[in-house]
């Protein structure tokens, strides 16, 4: 019922400079796998086969990461090592992908609306592949199967330390079941004293199609930007979105720290080719 899932990757990465002078954030490896190639299985493995990236300028590596490489294929073709190609092929093979730029960075809300022509109108979902998610059951997964059940939009949230709070967006609302809440308030990196809770949105979404037009009408916010919580508020007044505290481990690797701990912890939980 959900087919389609969006990545935007248009992000500068200003904090992994001068790693992401010339590459994208996305491409950083954990271990030997590139952090977008983490959200894509995670999608692939909620059943969201149609993967739409909204990149920007020097993000080509991106496309080039999920396409054939025919110098490359071609001579290691017939030897051992294209076992280390087994898990991109794997992608390649159930996914499909398509590109459209955000010309500038006018915040994740303006590159959600990029989008809207990948997407069309049905319900979606949303990866920030610089959350690198960690879990039995997908969180994306868990997420499809809530969207089964109430058919609104999702956002994923974890408690955070009130020193950790502004640097996301934050939710208040109602718990309706365990580590279920209706959203009844947002506010996008609050100072600590104004933060409506301690559950921070991490980037896993599951959107329903009206958030376009929301986005359309929705002015730039925090730090001048088009803010997806900013819209996302709008839709839960008119309607309702859900919170949804996921089972698993979130790391940010949008940070030095984060994706060192996720390299940690990847290497020795979950890498398995000698
Ligand atoms: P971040 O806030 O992590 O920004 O964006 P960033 O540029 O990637 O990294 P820093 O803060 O400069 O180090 C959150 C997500 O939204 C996307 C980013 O690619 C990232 O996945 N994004 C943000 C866009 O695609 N376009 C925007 O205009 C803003």
């Amino acid at each position: 019922m959900i087919s389609k899932c969006l990545f935007p990757v248009a992000g500068y990465g200003t904090r992994f400079l001068p790693a992401t002078k010339s590459m994208p954030k996305e491409m950083l490896p954990v271990v030997n796998k590139p952090l977008v190639q983490y959200g894509v299985e995670e999608a692939l493995g909620a059943g969201l086969s149609e993967i739409g990236f909204v990149t920007g300028r020097g993000k080509r590596a991106i496309a080039d990461h999920f396409d054939v490489s025919y110098e490359l294929e071609h001579q290691i073709a017939g030897s051992s090592k294209e076992d280390y190609l087994a898990s991109i092929r794997d992608v390649m093979a159930k996914g499909s992908f398509s590109f459209t730029r955000q010309r500038e960075m006018r915040g994740l809300g303006d590159a959600i609306l990029n989008g809207r022509r990948l997407i069309g109108d049905q319900p979606f979902g949303v990866v920030l592949s610089d959350d690198l998610c960690v879990a039995d059951e997908g969180v994306l997964s868990q997420m499809v199967k809530l969207y089964k059940q109430f058919r609104c939009s999702i956002v994923a949230v974890q408690e955070v330390p009130k020193e950790d709070i502004s640097k996301f967006g934050v939710i208040a609302g109602k718990q309706i079941k365990d580590g279920l809440y209706q959203v009844d308030n947002m506010v996008e990196k609050p100072e600590p004293e104004d933060a409506p809770s301690n559950l921070a949105i991490i980037g896993r979404y599951i959107l329903t199609p009206d958030i376009f037009e929301i986005i359309e009408n929705t002015p730039p916010g925090k730090n001048n930007e088009v803010q997806l919580t900013d819209a996302l508020l709008t839709q839960a007044k008119n309607g309702c979105v859900l919170a949804y505290k996921f089972k698993g481990r979130r790391f940010d690797c949008g940070s030095v720290a984060g994706f060192v701990n996720a390299t940690n912890y990847v290497y020795e939980n979950l890498y398995t080719q000698d």
